[in-house]
């Protein structure tokens, strides 16, 4: 029998296994957990709710289904928290797992607005959406999401869908492990100061080429990243034409790791060193790529300001960071052009001593540059100034 204690997120109660039982005082929880929950996911869940509440403003919403569930808690608040009368498939090959979430489907009365299974998460999307399609599927699974990613966006509803994504295989996606990222995602990821916005561009990479190959655009409303884990969510629509435009935004990264300039390449373009920055500022260090990853946008601004709002009416409800983050990413969203630099790493790099964000956000606005905080990380911006006049910039302080 499964000791279980009954845990809170948002404004739902639900069951799990007793992680103090199970796991005592292990900071990083094991999957092997009679039960799955993971209290450190609940700012990703927190933003699944909001973004699935902004989606639902503007968009039909009937049908979800949320394959790798654990003890269900994220459906559970999409159900209870988010607004409309919609229908979830939740499930889990864990028959343990199916077990707790019957019983916490049961204990919030959601028994009409609920079918629970116990499967593999690629056959039950595909079996569960053969009569209606769903209107948002959600993968959250351990490790690599790329196994479910086909199943997922054939299981999307043609005329407009939403996807969730989040891959906790960060060694894979942040440049420790090139091959198997080569294999689970199509692309090269290389080891940067940038490896969390290469993580997220790897994985939305992916998921434009399984979409593009079913005919489907798509469109990223929003991009997470933390220590252990990345997480994004796509809208999804049946259109050739999305598509054929979006293969624009599919490219390389160029970094030369002399001075840390950064630039995208779009794959349609020859790889050529003339429209390199780098190369005019005659540095002569070696370009390593990385990719072929995502170029194009990483958040949908209007996405985010309904999220924000939707957030004020009752701020209590989510971890105290998200709203912060919820700001961050709306000042980011304009400048995803420009991949982050770490001023820490840039400063160690250039042997200069460090100074204050604020204060080379300022200077770089004086010298007429746009310039952002990123999410990604506390300690980088996004900038449209070149590296070398970041670098001279700090010098001059
Ligand atoms: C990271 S946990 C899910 C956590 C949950 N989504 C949440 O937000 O709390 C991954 C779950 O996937 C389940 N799982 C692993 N492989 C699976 C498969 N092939 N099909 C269905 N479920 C699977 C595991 O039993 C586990 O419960
Ligand atoms: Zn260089």
């Amino acid at each position: 029998m499964i000791i279980e204690k009954e845990y809170a997120e948002g404004r739902t109660k639900f069951l799990s296994a007793d992680l103090e039982h199970y796991a005592g005082n292990r900071r990083q929880l094991k999957t092997d957990l009679p039960v799955f929950y993971n209290p450190r996911m609940r700012i990703n869940r927190d933003l699944s709710v909001l973004f699935l509440s902004a989606y639902k403003k503007n968009s039909p919403l009937e049908r979800i289904c949320e394959p790798l569930a654990g003890c269900g808690v994220r459906t559970l608040r999409y159900l209870n928290e988010c607004p409309g009368e919609f229908h979830a498939v939740i499930s889990d090959v864990n028959p343990h797992a199916v077990e707790m979430i019957e019983k916490n489907v049961g204990r919030l009365g959601f028994q009409e607005r609920v079918t629970v299974k116990k499967g593999d998460a690629k056959i039950l999307l595909l079996t569960e959406s053969r009569d209606k399609r769903f209107d948002f599927a959600d993968i959250d699974p351990f490790g690599s999401p790329a196994p479910y990613l086909t199943a997922a966006i054939q299981s999307l509803a043609p005329r407009q869908a939403l996807l969730g994504v989040t891959a906790t295989d960060m060694p894979v996606l942040c440049g420790a492990q090139p091959k198997i990222a080569q294999r689970k995602y199509g692309g090269l990821s290389i080891r940067t100061p940038f490896s969390h916005e290469l993580a997220i561009r790897l994985l939305i990479g992916r998921v434009f080429d399984i979409a593009a190959m079913n005919d489907l655009g798509i469109t990223p409303l929003a991009s997470l990243s933390t220590d252990h884990y990345v997480r994004i969510w796509l809208k999804t629509k049946t259109s050739c034409i999305d598509s054929n435009a979006e293969t624009k935004k599919i490219g390389y990264v160029l970094y030369c790791r002399d001075c840390m300039a950064t630039q995208f390449l779009p794959l349609g373009l020859l790889p050529s060193k003339e429209g390199f920055e780098h190369e005019r500022a005659d540095c002569g260090g070696r370009l390593y790529f990385a990719g072929p990853l995502w170029i194009g946008e990483l958040y949908d601004l209007q996405t985010l300001e309904t999220a924000q709002h939707i957030l004020w009416q009752d701020p209590g409800l989510y971890d105290p960071r998200v709203p912060k983050l919820l700001d961050t990413m709306k000042e980011e969203s304009s400048l995803t052009d420009y991949i982050y630099t770490d001023l820490h790493a840039l400063c160690d790099l250039h042997g200069l001593q460090s100074r204050s964000i604020e204060q080379v956000m300022s200077s770089l606005k004086e010298a007429g540059y746009e310039v952002c905080r990123t999410h990604f990380r506390p300690t980088a911006i996004r900038t449209t100034a070149p590296i070398r006049e970041l670098v001279d910039i700090i010098r001059q302080h």
